[in-house]
């Protein structure tokens, strides 16, 4: 289902920049399972061998926090190609499994796993509405692009408010909603890195915010309780160090697709996330709450 797919508006274009490069490159960059996102390695574990398994049993976990398994009608918020929908519907049970993203070459890739259990929506979380409630929430590294770095702080608290109020909603009470999502600290700047967060906010995710973690449990104070909070910022680290080094492995066959530009892109962006998480810059936020 299609509601905003044509629609130009410059945060749409923004995203479609980074989330339609072509599903061949993101296969090659992702692997199998298509998460993008933290995923749980264990120890010993090698970066790409278990990059399948570490997303798979992300997933899991999740879908257990949210107490999602065997019930009726879950939203993903920012689904990307669908495996958290996917392995909702096939594996835990669920009846119904609704997306949200605004990337059209998601949604067709989405649409090529033929599961009828699944609805995806080009629509931004914005726009969506349900007089159907969910059951379970999920929004994994996708709130990063929600809220405009150019909008003072204050109005970011209250966007961010919108976007909780939205989810519970959508939300049954007591519903749970599990959020992944990096979040900044306050730390020492140096030029390498101001250029670096001028790459990322300038050319790759134009105006996204990196929200601190205070302005999301201000945000969400009132219309949620807080079941558990933990910074899994390593989750995120060695997911992106597995995607350059299948990017690696790979090069010249993504450069056939994508051109050079768009590798280098890529390649640049994904270290600065790893090393930004490594040096304790970002943190990655599992934030699981209940609906009032
Ligand atoms: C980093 S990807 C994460 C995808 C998926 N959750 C995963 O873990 O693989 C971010 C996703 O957020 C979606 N997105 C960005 N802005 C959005 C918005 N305003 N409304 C809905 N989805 C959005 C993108 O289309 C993309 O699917």
């Amino acid at each position: 289902m299609t509601t905003v797919a044509d629609r130009s508006v410059p945060e749409v274009d923004a995203i479609r920049h980074h989330y339609e490069v072509s599903n061949d490159f993101y296969r090659l960059l992702l692997g199998p399972t298509m998460m993008y996102s933290g995923g749980y390695w264990e120890e010993g574990e090698g970066l790409t061998e278990a990059l399948d398994e570490a997303q798979e049993r992300k997933l899991d976990r999740f879908v257990e926090l949210a107490g999602a398994a065997g019930s009726r009608r879950v939203l993903d918020v920012g689904c990307g190609w669908g495996t958290m929908l996917n392995r909702l519907t096939t594996v835990h049970g669920v009846e119904q499994a609704v997306g949200l993203t605004l990337s059209r070459t998601q949604e067709a890739f989405i649409a090529g796993l033929d599961n009828p259990r699944i609805t995806t929506r080009v629509e931004s979380w914005e726009d969506h509405t349900t007089d159907d409630p969910y059951d379970a929430a999920f929004c994994i590294n996708a709130l990063e692009h929600f809220v405009s770095s150019t909008l003072p702080p204050r109005e970011r608290t209250k966007k961010y408010r919108v976007f909780f109020n939205k989810v519970g909603a959508a939300l049954k009470p007591g519903g749970r909603f599990v959020l992944h999502t990096m979040t900044a600290e306050a730390l020492p700047m140096n030029r390498q890195l101001l250029d670096d967060l001028k790459f990322l906010q300038r050319s790759e995710f134009e105006n996204c915010h990196i929200p601190h973690l205070h302005e999301l449990t201000q945000a969400a104070e009132g219309l949620f309780d807080v079941v558990e909070i933990v910074n899994e910022r390593e989750s995120f680290a060695v997911a992106c160090r597995a995607w350059l080094k299948l990017l690696a492995a790979r090069r010249d066959e993504a450069v056939a697709l994508e051109g050079e530009e768009v590798v280098a892109r890529f390649e640049r962006y994904l270290d600065i996330f790893a090393y930004t998480l490594e040096d304790k810059f970002f943190n990655n936020f599992r934030v699981t709450i209940a609906r009032r």
